[in-house]
């Protein structure tokens, strides 16, 4: 054989070898982002989920869809693989506060037997997709470093997870967790109990804008193609030297009051619509140092101004309404109430 030929046929040989990576909770609102863009990236993908959301992946080749509860996954799932993204999860303070035991076993237990078994199986990396939430109420800009105020049963479940999950680091591998800021923007599995979503949605509808009382809490925000596209950037990326560490995801520029998000979602539908006030006094509140994010040579992209115009934009070709599947605690509660969500174990 020549050597060109040679060459061609070792580098298409090198090609065809792609990574594996699981997923899990891979049909939620994150999942049905970042997948696709592991598939776009040549990855190989496990999407481990109940998929409660029903059918958000697209078919793929390269993408194996495992219906199984995370709570007790086979570890025959995790040979030969590269990474794993551990998204599942209770996803809100809602579903938190109605399902707390579960909630406790899925964002906490869960991941942690998750991460063990990864360990175990040599898996390379593990990614752990927490919340700011973490942070509850604080008056100063506080960093991965500051001290944490958990206010719910779902930001103590994942900080739980946090905290259990980064002594599992080792030379061979590597755990990293996101604090995710409060995310916006299209998903095929839309989620309108998210601020800019649920506020999008109202004045695009009814003419009236959702706000949670007294609108002056602060919010970080990101994009959910951002936040996807660092998991995947991170997959791709030599991690060693961030090991066992804690990353905020999101951006000053997407950090406001709930006031002035809802000033921004009107500028960008309709500047007449009204307000609805809603809940009680929210008491998470935090502004939040996206300065270690840069570190790993990571930028946001999309803005505020970005998110609602490109959800107007699907609401009005009938891409996504918002029904009782796109606010996670009212389809938990009603697939409870029919017998068909989870069991504790
Ligand atoms: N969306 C946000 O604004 C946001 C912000 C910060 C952090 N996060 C975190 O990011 C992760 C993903 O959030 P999301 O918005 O995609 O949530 P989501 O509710 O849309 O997705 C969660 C997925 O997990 C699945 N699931 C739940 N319990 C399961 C179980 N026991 N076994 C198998 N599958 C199960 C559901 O079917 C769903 O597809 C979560 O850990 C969440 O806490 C999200």
């Amino acid at each position: 054989m020549k050597l060109k030929n040679l060459q061609n046929s070792k580098l298409s040989k090198k090609k065809i070898i792609k990574k594996s990576i699981i997923v899990t909770g891979a049909g939620g609102y994150v999942g049905s982002v970042l997948v696709p863009m592991l598939l776009k990236k040549d990855f190989k993908v496990i999407a481990i989920d109940k998929f409660f959301f029903g059918k958000t992946l697209p078919k793929n080749r390269n993408l194996r869809l495992v219906r199984k509860d995370a709570r007790n996954i086979n570890s025959k799932y995790f040979r030969n693989i590269y990474a794993v993204i551990d998204l599942v999860a209770l996803s809100n303070d809602p579903s938190g506060n109605k399902f707390p035991e579960l909630t406790w076993q899925i964002n906490y237990q869960s991941r942690l037997r998750t991460a063990k078994i990864s360990k175990e199986m040599g898996v390379k990396k593990y990614i752990l997709p927490s919340t700011c939430s973490v942070y509850g109420n604080q008056k100063k800009i506080v960093s991965e470093n500051s001290k944490t105020k958990p206010l719910s049963i779902y930001a103590k479940s994942n900080l739980n997870a946090e905290k259990d999950i980064i002594k599992l680091k080792s030379k061979s591998f590597v755990v990293i967790v996101l604090r995710q800021a409060t995310l916006f923007g299209y998903s095929p599995r839309m989620r309108f109990d998210l601020a800019v979503n649920g506020m999008t949605e109202g004045v695009y509808k009814n003419n009236l804008l959702p706000i949670m009382r007294n609108g002056l809490q602060y919010r970080p925000l990101c994009h959910v193609r951002d936040s996807s596209r660092l998991m995947v950037k991170l997959i791709n990326q030599n991690l060693i030297k961030y090991n066992g560490q804690i990353f905020n995801v999101g951006s000053k520029l997407c950090t406001e009051k709930i006031i002035n998000i809802a000033k921004i979602v009107l500028n960008n539908t309709n500047k007449n619509a009204e307000l609805k006030w809603y809940g009680n006094l929210d008491n998470r509140s935090y502004k939040v140092s996206f300065i270690k994010l840069k570190k790993l040579g990571f930028k946001p992209k999309y803005s505020i101004n970005y998110g609602v115009k490109e959800m107007v934009k699907f609401l009005k070709n009938n891409k996504i309404k918002k029904n009782l599947k796109s606010i996670t605690i009212k389809w938990y509660s009603h697939l409870d109430s029919k017998g068909k969500f989870l069991r504790k174990i």
